[in-house]
């Protein structure tokens, strides 16, 4: 062995002991996750060293401790040179043993954990527990024989779709898969040392997955072909599920050239600059977590209310979203709506989702509708412990409406808004009570997407946000807490972005062009296809009201400038004329009809956009695909540091994590800051400076001051840049 390691018991992460009725256990004990760190395959040598000896034991429960079998290998040793036996050869020695080895899997087993199960003759799991391969959600493969044995266990469709999204199974479905032997709902332990007696002297021969023939269905090209296709479309570029597919393919050879070849896949995307940027997403989503607010309070110190019973005030497209992920959490749901149609329509969407949801748990819709209760009244609201209010974008609507709430529910009520950019503490002033009311901004549909930008406002109490990101946990979604800035974190990054685009679109681009360059970056939609999903009149709106459009705008005002910043009408124009996207079939592109989901380039659009050209002397060129990306990508970044300076977002993994998990962005490219940090600050600032003096009237193409700080600074790496803007003023 590599290195040398302290005898003291306590130390030890893979115990040895002997259990009821001649049976050797052994206990992972690595907390919190027992993650197969060096030391832990280690010590597991030793332990199976021991069991194997133990003339005492005829068979072998394994398992882990703290209620949790194993998370995978330990992550944060990828970076680092670390010693230990390889955990293929471990896992092959436990398959090739000459006692039968039980899995007792409860909590988790994922990745190198539930390989490691793979390599064990029996698995029972408890009922509770998740089983999966997630490797390529960080940029790998499952490349411990996973994508060998997992097919020869349940087929190769059902190992396809495992490994290539890394989704979790319950331990009811990998009983159906066969993935497990027995679920039990009681002590997972017992049950595995009463099943290892009873097979203790069963011959083994036939238990050793490697030893079973490949699967070779009989339509595996088309299989592998069609996987390929989703894949490509559902995250462009990454090399993991690629690889994966190719991985799985090999499963058709004999065992050994098929580790061979998931072996020297893996080595090829453990040092690829993809699985850095995953792996850091992955850290990133665990350090938004540890929250901290000016003053004492963080996420370690502050009480947690429980909510009991959660209302939903305002039930169109968020608020449908935002009952059904409460009710799917268990969490019984007042659904309020101003009229009865609203309500009926509402009642009837949501009933249909859940209808959806009962499917896909295999739960009766009963048992979701029971927790629901659709009503008109305010007096439903009396005893709920936590309001979000979703009515449309209009303050003046929900300054009414947190007047009536503050009046109507308990005092310590928490009163949250999903407005996606509205002042929150403007809505705060107007009950009695800011210090319960935080913002709850959901993303579309609030029932797939994962994030929660959870906006505390500068009088919002430390308990009322720590409320709303414990809840956030338990409806499944990553809370970002951010300060109270317009359009907040997300919002607020896409407005330069977005002006970029439509800036390039003057200057002679297509919205075919731009979304192209953005696509094959790795976004799953270009910003225009996503403007046309959303409708372009929600921004149309948001600019009417602030006056940058519309009767506001002075007549002897250049259409191309606002407060002498330069200013693109053309989403505008084509709202004007009823182009407003998917909604009714034509925006930037053109649809089938209304609603409409395929986007086709519309020669309408082009021919407006030369005569746009004309009309304002502008002289088109071409653009490369380098200018898109950099004008694009930075003028949002650059946005990132503002609002890193003023203290909105607590470091760069949180605006990260509010991209890839919100905004569609690549996660195999890390996220905007990761992005710039990875090209070099530098750099980055030389493009942004020379954008600048080329667009002088643009100030988000002038470099925030954070960025010059960092540059100045050496440009320290991204994991320093957290203590580097915490000198600064917070709005946190
Ligand atoms: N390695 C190292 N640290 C890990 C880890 C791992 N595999 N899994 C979790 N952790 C750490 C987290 O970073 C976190 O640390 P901090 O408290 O310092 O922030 C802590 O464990 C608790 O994690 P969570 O906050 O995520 O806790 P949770 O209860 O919400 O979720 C979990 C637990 C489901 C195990 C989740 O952490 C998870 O999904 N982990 C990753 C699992 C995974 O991807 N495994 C595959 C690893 S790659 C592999 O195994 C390669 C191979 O084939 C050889
Ligand atoms: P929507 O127009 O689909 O639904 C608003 C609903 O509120 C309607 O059903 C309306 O009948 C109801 N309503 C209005 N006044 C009410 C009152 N006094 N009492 C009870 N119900 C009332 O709006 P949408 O898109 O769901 O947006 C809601 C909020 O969520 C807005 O603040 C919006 O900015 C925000 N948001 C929207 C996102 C989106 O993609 N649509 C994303 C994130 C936030």
């Amino acid at each position: 062995m590599s290195e040398v390691r302290s005898p003291v018991e306590s130390d030890i992460m893979a115990h040895y002991s002997r259990a009821a009725g001649h049976i050797g256990l052994i206990r992972l004990a690595n907390p919190p996750v027992n993650a197969l760190s060096s030391a832990v395959r280690h010590d597991l040598c030793r332990a199976l060293e021991r069991a194997s000896a133990d003339t005492g034991a005829k068979a072998i429960v394994l398992c882990g401790e703290n209620g949790l079998f194993c998370g995978g290998a330990d992550i944060l040793e990828f970076s680092k040179k670390t010693g230990g036996p390889a955990l293929v050869p471990l896992i092959n020695a436990i398959e090739a043993g000459e006692k039968p080895v039980v899995a007792a899997i409860e909590g988790v087993a994922l990745g190198g954990g539930l390989e490691m199960a793979l390599g064990c003759h029996y698995r029972i799991a408890h009922c509770q527990a998740r089983l999966g391969l997630p490797e390529v959600m960080l940029g790998l493969l499952p490349g411990a024989g996973g994508t060998q044995r997992l097919p020869r266990l349940i087929g190769f469709p059902a190992a396809l779709e495992l490994i290539t999204t890394g989704r979790h199974v319950s331990a009811e479905e990998a009983l159906t898969l066969g993935l497990v032997d027995q679920v039990t709902d009681g002590d997972v332990q017992e049950a595995a040392v009463k099943f290892a007696q009873r097979v203790a002297d069963e011959p083994l021969a036939s238990r050793r997955l490697s030893t079973w023939k490949p699967p070779c269905p009989a339509d595996l090209d088309t299989l592998l072909q069609g996987a390929l296709g989703r894949l490509q479309s559902r995250a462009r570029g990454a090399l993991a599920p690629v690889a994966c597919v190719h991985a799985l393919q090999a499963a058709t050879l004999p065992f050994a050239q098929g580790i061979e070849k998931e072996q020297e896949l893996m080595a090829t995307l453990f040092s690829s600059p993809q699985a850095r940027a995953m792996q850091y997403c992955f850290f990133s989503q665990r350090i938004v977590g540890k929250w901290s607010l000016a003053g004492r309070a963080n996420w370690k110190n502050t009480p947690v209310r429980t909510v009991h019973r959660a209302a939903v005030v305002g039930l169109g497209t968020m608020g449908r979203g935002i009952t059904v992920t409460l009710v799917r959490a268990g969490i019984p749901t007042v659904a309020m709506e101003m009229d009865r149609g609203q309500l009926q329509a509402a009642q009837q969407a949501v009933t249909a989702m859940l209808e959806r949801e009962a499917t896909k748990q295999k739960r009766s819709l009963d048992s979701y509708l029971q927790l629901v209760q659709f009503t008109l009244e305010r007096r439903h609201l009396q005893d709920v412990d936590l309001v979000i209010e979703a009515v449309y974008e209009d303050l003046a609507l929900k300054k009414r409406l947190f007047s009536e709430l503050c009046a109507v529910c308990r005092p310590d009520a928490i009163l949250c808004t999903n407005t996606s950019g509205l002042d929150v503490d403007v809505i705060a002033g107007t009950t009695r009570r800011p210090e319960v009311v935080v913002g709850m901004h959901f993303f579309a549909p609030a029932h797939v997407m994962k994030l929660l930008e959870v906006v505390r406002g500068p009088r919002s109490s430390p308990v009322a946000v720590a409320t709303v990101v414990h809840l956030g946990k338990l409806l499944g979604k990553v809370s970002v807490v951010v300060g109270n800035s317009p359009g907040f974190v997300g919002n607020r990054l896409l407005k330069p972005y977005m002006e970029q685009a439509n800036f390039l679109l003057e200057e002679g681009a297509t919205p075919e062009q731009v979304d192209g360059t953005l696509e094959e970056f790795g976004f799953a939609m270009g910003i225009f296809r996503m403007s046309d999903l959303s409708g372009l009149d929600v921004g149309w709106r948001v600019r009417r009201e602030s006056g940058l459009t519309g009767p506001a705008v002075r007549p002897e005002e250049s259409p191309r400038h606002r407060l002498g910043c330069r200013y693109c009408p053309l989403a505008d124009l084509l709202c004007e004329r009823g182009r407003l996207g998917q909604k009714t079939g034509q925006g930037w592109y053109l649809y089938e009809g209304p609603e409409g989901r395929k986007a086709l380039p519309d020669p309408w659009l082009h021919g407006f956009l030369d005569e746009y050209r004309r009309q304002h002397a502008l002289k088109p060129r071409r653009i490369d695909q380098q200018e898109v990306l950099e004008r694009c990508l930075y003028a949002l970044a650059n946005e990132g540091f503002r609002v890193l300076e003023e203290g909105v977002a607590a470091g760069p993994e949180d605006i990260d994590t509010i991209y890839v998990l919100g905004y569609g962005w690549p996660a195999h490219m890390g996220g905007p800051m990761y992005h710039v940090a990875t090209v070099g600050l530098s750099a980055v600032l030389t493009r942004l400076e020379h954008f600048h003096r080329a667009h002088p009237d643009v100030p988000q193409l002038q470099p925030s001051a954070l960025l010059r700080h960092l540059v100045a600074q050496g440009s320290p790496p991204i994991s320093k840049w957290r203590e580097l803007v915490r000198v600064q003023r917070s709005q946190l």
